[in-house]
C-alpha cells in the first residue's frame, strides 16, 4: 500500500480530528503505568509523535523528558504550535537519541507506517535501556476496533484493514530481535463524548483510510452514515485497543 504523506493534507486536520480528551489521555497514561516501575522520572521516546497528541502527557505523568521524534515537517510544526511540545526530526529508522537513553518507548498508531521494520526494531533496541519497555499500539488487520462507522460501512473497514499488520506479524517483528513480549493489554478509552462529536471528527478525514478511497466512495459513505445515525446508540463513544508490551 502506498505510503501516507502526512505533509500533504493530514497534518492540517490531525490535531482536531484525532484530539483526545483529558479523560482519554489519563486512561492511556494509567495503562502505560501498569507496565512500568513506580520510580520517577522515567525518560520516554514518543516515536512518530505526530502533532504531539501524547507527548506532553507522557512528560507530565512520568516526571521526565518525553522526546518526540517525527519525520513529517508539517506534523512537527503543528506539535510546536499547538501541543507546546516540539519534536525532533527523525524516524523509526534514524532516532536522534543516544544509546540506552530511554526508559520507555511508544509507537502509537505508527508501526504500520514504518517501511524498514528490521532497521527500526534495531534502532529502538539501541535507544531503550536494558530492561526498558516498548509499547506498540495500533489496529491489527485481524483485530480492528468495533466502531459504529465500520458497522455501517463494512467496505471502509475492508480498506482500512489492509493498512495494518496482523497481531502475530507485529509480535514476530519484535520477538527474536532482542525484544521479549511481556504483556498484551486491552485499553478501553473515551474516543468522543457522543455520536455528534465522533461524526464531526470523522468528517475532518484525519484517519489515513481517507487517503485510499475516491471522493465518490467517501461521499456515498457519509450519506449512508447520515441515514443510519438515528438508529445508532448515542452517548459516550468508547474504543477498545490492543497494546503489546515488549521488554528489551
Ligand atoms: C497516525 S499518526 C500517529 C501520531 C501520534 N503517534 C499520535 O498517536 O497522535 C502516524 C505518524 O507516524 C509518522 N511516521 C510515518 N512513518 C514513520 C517512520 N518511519 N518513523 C516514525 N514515524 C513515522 C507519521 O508522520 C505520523 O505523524
Amino acid at each position: 500500500m502506498e505510503k501516507v504523506d502526512y505533509d500533504a493534507r493530514l497534518h492540517a486536520v490531525y490535531g482536531a480530528g484525532r484530539q483526545m480528551s483529558p479523560d482519554a489521555l489519563k486512561t492511556w497514561m494509567e495503562a502505560f503505568a501498569r507496565h512500568l516501575p513506580e520510580t520517577r522520572p522515567l525518560v520516554w521516546l514518543d516515536l512518530g509523535s505526530g502533532t504531539g497528541r501524547m507527548t506532553p502527557s507522557l512528560a507530565s505523568a512520568f516526571g521526565g523528558p518525553a522526546h518526540g521524534v517525527e519525520p513529517s515537517d508539517k506534523m512537527r510544526a503543528q506539535a510546536a504550535a499547538h501541543a507546546g511540545h516540539p519534536a525532533a526530526s527523525g524516524s523509526a529508522e534514524h532516532i536522534p537519541l543516544p544509546d540506552a537513553s530511554c526508559d520507555a518507548a511508544l509507537l502509537f498508531f505508527v508501526w504500520h507506517h514504518v517501511v524498514d521494520r528490521e532497521g527500526a526494531v534495531k534502532e529502538l533496541r539501541r535507544v531503550v535501556k536494558p530492561g526498558g519497555k516498548l509499547f506498540v499500539q495500533a489496529n491489527f488487520s485481524d483485530r480492528m476496533p468495533d466502531t459504529w462507522w465500520f458497522r455501517v460501512l463494512p467496505e471502509w473497514l475492508k480498506v482500512d484493514k489492509a493498512h495494518f499488520r496482523s497481531e502475530e506479524e507485529v509480535k514476530s517483528d519484535f520477538a527474536g530481535a532482542g525484544w521479549a513480549l511481556v504483556s498484551r493489554d486491552e485499553v478501553t478509552w473515551l474516543r468522543s463524548a457522543n455520536l455528534a462529536e465522533d461524526l464531526e471528527k470523522l468528517k475532518l478525514r484525519s484517519v489515513s483510510v481517507f487517503e485510499h478511497m475516491s471522493e465518490e466512495v467517501v461521499e456515498a459513505g457519509f450519506a449512508r452514515i447520515e441515514s443510519a445515525l438515528p438508529s445508532l446508540g448515542d452517548g459516550p463513544q468508547y474504543e477498545t485497543s490492543a497494546m503489546l508490551v515488549f521488554q528489551r
